[in-house]
């Protein structure tokens, strides 16, 4: 017999997870033998990705900033599964204006996905980290359950054209840091990861890869402009922006013993890109 995988059995709910970092994530924890919920808006790529998966997995289709809907993967994960020990808050996406053009409707679309959702994901899945973390307290086991939340440099330094986007992703860092303390006693850790420029749709040419349905009428264009592309990759110090799978890394290490003592912290996955205002 091969020796233990290190997260075998564990199970892993990763909203976002049909592409992206999100995908790279599940396909990391999925090889080290958790058993994963793969939750997106696109059903079918969710499917695709599960399928090709070699360990258990479950699939969770809909709109997370929908009433009811972190409720029904939190369910659907405790269903198929049995529980939950790591819990992933990756799903988002940009609408980006500058200030004073931005509409009630786009300010609110990204507070509720990158706020918002986080939030319902962990209140959701409260009673599945927390009671058996009780129980296992109470028989002197010490074990470590986790929740990494995806946040932004344009959460924690701030980036002109993202002013919605920074304050909804800052807002996921408040939850984190707020939760860790709440959390701690019972070996819960909570972390945020903040990216700088990643290589997937988000940051991709605008125009070159398509819309995000938001499947209730509202289509938006992916992508950033290919001139603010450039500019920003000339201030990463590593020289080039990181793959999905080498951000998906510092998920991992988020979710894996080796953080275990890691906790209430942002980790920074940007190849040292530092957008300026730290405080
Ligand atoms: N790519 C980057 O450079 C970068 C930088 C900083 C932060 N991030 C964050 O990383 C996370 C992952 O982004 P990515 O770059 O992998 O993008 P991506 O578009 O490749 O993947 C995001 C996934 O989330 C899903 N999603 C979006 N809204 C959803 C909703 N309402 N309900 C359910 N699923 C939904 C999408 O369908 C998509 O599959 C996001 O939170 C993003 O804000 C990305």
């Amino acid at each position: 017999m091969g020796e233990a995988k290190e997260l075998e059995g564990r199970i892993a709910v990763v909203t976002g997870s049909a592409r992206g970092i999100g995908e790279q994530t599940v396909r990391k924890l999925s090889a080290a033998g958790a058993k994963v919920v793969v939750s997106d808006l696109d059903g079918d790529l969710a499917q695709s990705v599960a399928d090709s998966l070699h360990g258990d997995a479950a699939v969770h289709s809909g709109n997370l900033t929908a009433g009811g809907v972190c409720e029904q993967l939190v369910e659907a994960a405790v269903e198929a599964f049995g529980g939950i020990d790591i819990l992933v808050n990756n799903a988002g996406y940009a609408w980006d204006a500058p200030l004073h053009k931005i509409t009630d409707e786009q300010w609110e679309a990204m507070i509720a996905i990158h706020t918002t959702v986080p939030f319902r994901m962990l209140r959701a899945a409260s009673p599945y980290l927390r009671e058996p973390a009780k129980a296992d307290q109470a028989a002197g086991r010490e074990v470590f359950r986790k929740v990494v939340t995806v946040t932004s440099l344009s959460g924690v330094m701030g980036n002109a054209g993202q002013v919605a986007y920074a304050a909804a992703k800052g807002g996921s860092v408040g939850l984190t840091k707020a939760l860790a303390k709440e959390w701690g006693p019972l070996k819960i850790n909570v972390n945020a990861i903040a990216f700088g420029a990643i290589e997937t749709r988000l940051t991709a040419a605008i125009g070159t890869v398509g819309e995000i349905d938001l499947g209730d009428d509202r289509k938006l264009p992916i992508g950033i402009p290919e001139q603010a592309r450039s500019a920003f990759h000339n201030f990463i110090p590593l020289g080039r922006p990181a793959t999905a799978e080498e951000a998906a890394r510092g998920v991992y290490y988020l979710c894996s013993p080796g953080s275990d003592y890691v906790h209430g912290q942002v980790l920074g996955v940007s190849g040292g890109l530092a957008l300026g205002m730290t405080s």
